[in-house]
Order: C-alpha cells, then structure tokens, then sequence
C-alpha cells in the first residue's frame, strides 16, 4: 500500500501533465466525505443535516473538487446559500450569495483547487439574481483572505467576536457590476 507521500507526489506529477482535479456537483454519497473534510481543515463543524439542506436547496454552488483517479476522494468543497435582506434603499428585498464554507485538504493545498471552486460555483450562484457575494473569514487566516482579495472581494467591515472562541471576522464581499 502506498504512503500519503507517494499519493501526493503522484499528484504533483499528474499536476504537471494538467491531470490533477476535477470539479463536480456534490451529490448526497459526498457528504459524509465533504463533512470529515470540514472537520479537519476547519474549527466551525456542522450537522449532517445542515449539509444535506445545503445540498437540497443549493446544489448547483455546492461543488467538490476531486482526484482524477478518483472520483470519490474528495480534496475540497464549496457551499454557498442565499441570504434574503431589505435593499439599503428601498423595503425591496435582495439576494446576497453567503459564502457558508469552503475548505481544502492540508495535503493538496497551494495548487489552485479553492480558486477552481470559487471560481466555478460563483457564476451558478449568481444565476439567483444576487447583488453581491459576501463571506467571513477569521483576521488570522491570511492565507483564505488573500485567497479572496484575488478574486477582488473587500474587506467591508470587521464583525467583532463573531466567532465562538472570541476571533473578530472580516466581513468580505464582492459587489456585481450592473451590466
Ligand atoms: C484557504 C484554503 C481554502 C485555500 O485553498 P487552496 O486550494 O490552497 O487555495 P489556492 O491554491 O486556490 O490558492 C489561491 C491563492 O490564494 C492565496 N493563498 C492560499 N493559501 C494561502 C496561504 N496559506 N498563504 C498565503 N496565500 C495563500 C495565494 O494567493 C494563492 O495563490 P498562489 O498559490 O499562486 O500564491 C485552504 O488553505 C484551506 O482549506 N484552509 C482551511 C480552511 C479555511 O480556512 N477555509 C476558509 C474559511 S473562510
């Protein structure tokens, strides 16, 4: 049987022939894999069951990213939901994409697979007339933050002990241009 190293350099050898990952839809078979993910890579765990409405109400921006081998080895995930707020104008109300998590396995990190999610699942949530993409993300995690000020997201405010151990959140968001 081979090592996590032998894995992970076959891996790197596959990235260098373009056959990495592969992104894909989640189905309901990837949850409990997306869920050991979370919990490793991530302080803030869910219930199974808050995966599986994600996945009912959202599945199109609920995306993995997966070994090309493999399908059912799971590297990374995706969720996104809807918030419904008043407009700031108006008693309107509008759709804001929340990022709710995104995560990617210690071992496969730095390889592009968590801007390949983004990337992917933000025009599927877009497809539900949102005026911007908001995420929190901890002020210590600058790995994630830089992640997203690539994509252009802005730091909007900082949300203070929005965290159960007391961490202040950055409150990001990317604001869609109006055709
Ligand atoms: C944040 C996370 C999802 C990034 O995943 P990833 O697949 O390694 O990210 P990518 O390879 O797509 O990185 C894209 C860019 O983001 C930035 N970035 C990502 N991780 C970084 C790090 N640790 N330090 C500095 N910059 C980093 C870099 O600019 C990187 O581009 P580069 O590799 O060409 O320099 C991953 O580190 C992770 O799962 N962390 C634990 C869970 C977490 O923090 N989730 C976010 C919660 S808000």
């Amino acid at each position: 049987m081979g090592t996590d190293k032998d894995t992970r350099s076959s891996f790197f050898n596959k990235r260098n022939n373009q056959l990495t990952f592969s992104i894909r839809r989640c189905t309901f078979d990837d949850l409990e894999k997306v869920k050991d993910v979370n919990e490793k890579e991530l302080p803030e765990d869910y219930p199974f069951f808050f995966y599986k409405s994600i996945l009912d109400n959202f599945p199109e921006s609920f995306l993995v990213a997966c070994s090309k081998d493999d399908p059912n080895h799971i590297l990374g995930y995706v969720m996104w939901r809807i918030e419904r707020i008043p407009s700031k104008n108006s008693l309107r109300l509008i759709n804001k994409g929340h990022l709710v998590s995104i995560a990617v396995s210690e071992s496969y990190r730095r390889l592009g697979i968590a801007s390949a999610l983004l990337s992917k699942s933000m025009p599927e949530i877009l497809k539900r007339n949102i005026t911007e993409y908001v995420l929190e993300v901890r002020v210590s995690n600058l790995g994630a933050v830089n992640l997203y000020k690539n994509l252009d997201y802005k730091v909007e405010e900082i949300k203070k002990k929005y965290y159960k151990d007391g961490e202040n959140a950055n409150y990001m968001i990317l604001t869609i241009q109006e055709e």
